[in-house]
């Protein structure tokens, strides 16, 4: 009988990205909330165990706010991730922050609507987990880390990413809303993931490639899908040398009673079947 290979680490991004795994499986998972976008592609990079998911399937096939983001985060979990890198592509808020500008993000704005956005939906226990500080303190200094390692890829050190449910761009009203409201960067993907990962006890890292300046920033014009599908597969390669670096700076696999990062004790004194 084969096993199911097993990973510590996952990314959710763009189906490039696993080109740098060695020795690849793809692995279909079932999961209670129906299909992930994609199978799991589990392979190894630089000894450690990497487990990818193409975040809009194969072909680009799911817009953000189709992606089934519980199934996704359920299917790493299901083969032993714990740590997730999850770059996206986002719109900057900043006149500072120009294209191809990397932020690694430490709060969030949910802006979205209609997603399926909590694992805990039928009659059971009521959970309700903390989310003051969205992403993992461990998984931020780990990308950090990576990218001042980098001259190419120097990140932001924090910033407020906003999460709109598109699949439009932001009217300039609503942009400067965001800016208003402390946004930092603007994308369609963050949310749920972020809520999710936390809901299963899962440390989330979000890595922002800012690809344009969003409609309300006074150097900003228009949006287009074009130019940020431009700006992305300029970048993709830096993109791939920091998730390379980050994964190996990223805490070897353990307990979750050693972890430092309270993601990983986002369930404690719950007795839920999740394991
Ligand atoms: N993704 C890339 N650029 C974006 C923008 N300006 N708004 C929302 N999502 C984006």
């Amino acid at each position: 009988m084969t096993q199911t290979p097993r990973a510590d680490i996952g990314v959710i991004g763009g189906s490039g990205f696993y080109s740098f795994l060695d020795g690849v499986e793809r692995v279909p998972v079932e999961t209670p909330f129906g299909e992930p976008s994609d199978d799991v592609a589990i392979g190894e990079l630089d000894g450690r165990r990497v487990a990818f998911i193409a975040r809009h399937g194969q072909g680009h096939r799911f817009p953000p706010h189709r992606v089934n983001y519980r199934a996704n985060l359920w299917a790493l979990r299901s083969v032993g991730v714990r740590q997730v890198l999850a770059p996206c592509a986002v719109g900057s808020l900043r006149p500072e922050h120009g294209p191809g500008t990397v932020v690694v993000p430490d709060q969030v704005i949910d802006r979205t609507w209609g997603r399926e956005h909590t694992v805990y939906d039928a009659v059971g226990p009521v959970v309700h987990v903390a989310f003051a500080d969205p992403y993992c303190s461990r998984g931020r200094t780990a990308v950090l880390g990576a990218a001042s390692s980098e001259a190419s890829a120097a990140a932001v050190d924090g910033g407020v990413l906003v999460v709109i449910n598109g699949p439009r761009f932001s009217s300039r009203a609503e942009s400067r809303w965001h800016q208003a409201a402390g946004g930092t960067v603007v994308g369609m993907t963050g949310m749920p993931e972020a809520s999710i990962a936390r809901e299963l006890a899962m440390c989330l890292t979000s890595i922002c490639l800012v690809t344009d300046h969003d409609a309300g920033v006074e150097v900003g014009g228009h949006v287009t899908h074009e130019e940020v599908l431009r700006v992305f597969g300029e970048n993709v390669e830096r993109l791939k040398v920091l998730l390379r670096k980050a994964i190996a700076a990223l805490p070897d696999a353990e307990p979750d009673e050693t972890a430092t990062c309270s993601c990983r004790r986002a369930l404690d004194g719950l007795d839920l079947p999740i394991d």
